[in-house]
């Protein structure tokens, strides 16, 4: 397996990238910038571009066999109040440029890491949550989410998005698990746990075609 990581500088990205190579996977990391590429692992092999140009996400993704997108809309600080630098629409426009390029090398899986309250799961917040988050700059992370996703949906390549609810940076042995009723959405997902949940769902075909709500 020859696995494509798409924000593999970002805190997930970090995670997925280490953990392919401990499955014993080739990978490949793109990266945005010198400095994100200082970031990694020397040793790791990567190209710098931009995801949203599908002529760069094409020369990286020669000889993959699958792709993992760990993007996320920047803000100046994690606050979820902070101004976003990033622009609104980098995920979906990513998407766009990875799929226009997977679908032109016969690249057929990719795991695309979204968020609980994306497309019909918005609905499944309680309405203060959906208060709350309508007043942060999550709600664009959201929306450009909701896209992806339609994109993913649409794309008719082997696609998986999962979905946590709200991220921390503890260590993980275990990957998250798949949200059942009852569960709360208050328990926060680590971002190592994650990216255990990125590799699984590479691995298990029955996760494909599947929107995947995730708790810790
Ligand atoms: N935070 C939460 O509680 C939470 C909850 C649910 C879902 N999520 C979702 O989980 C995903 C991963 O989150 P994370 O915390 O691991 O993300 P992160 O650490 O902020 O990483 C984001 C990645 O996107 C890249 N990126 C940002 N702006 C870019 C641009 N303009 N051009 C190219 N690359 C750019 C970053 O590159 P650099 O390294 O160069 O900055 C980095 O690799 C996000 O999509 C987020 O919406 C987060």
């Amino acid at each position: 397996m020859k696995l494509l990581v798409l924000g593999a500088s970002g805190a997930t990205g970090q995670h997925v990238y280490r953990l392919a190579q401990e499955a014993g996977w080739g990978v490949h990391a793109f990266v945005r910038s010198q400095a994100a590429a200082s970031r990694l692992d020397p040793a790791h092999e990567h190209s710098i571009g931009d995801p949203t140009d599908p002529k760069d996400v094409a020369r990286a993704m020669v000889d993959s066999d699958a792709v993992a997108v760990c993007l996320g809309i920047s803000r100046r600080t994690r606050s979820p109040f902070a101004t976003p630098v990033s622009p609104l629409d980098l995920t979906s426009r990513s998407v766009e440029a990875v799929l226009q390029a997977m679908h032109a090398q016969k690249t057929r899986r990719i795991v695309y890491v979204s968020a609980f309250g994306a497309s019909e799961s918005w609905s499944s917040i309680p309405w203060w949550g959906r208060a709350f988050l309508g007043l942060t700059q999550v709600r664009h992370s959201m929306v450009d989410h909701t896209r992806s996703e339609a994109l993913l949906a649409r794309s008719g390549l082997d696609w998986t998005a999962l979905r946590p609810m709200m991220l921390e940076d503890a260590s993980s042995l275990d990957a998250a698990r798949e949200m059942k009723s009852g569960d709360s959405l208050l328990k926060k997902v680590s971002r190592e746990a994650l990216a255990r949940t990125v590799i699984q769902a590479l691995n298990d075909h029955s996760t494909i075609g599947r929107s995947i709500a995730l708790v810790p």
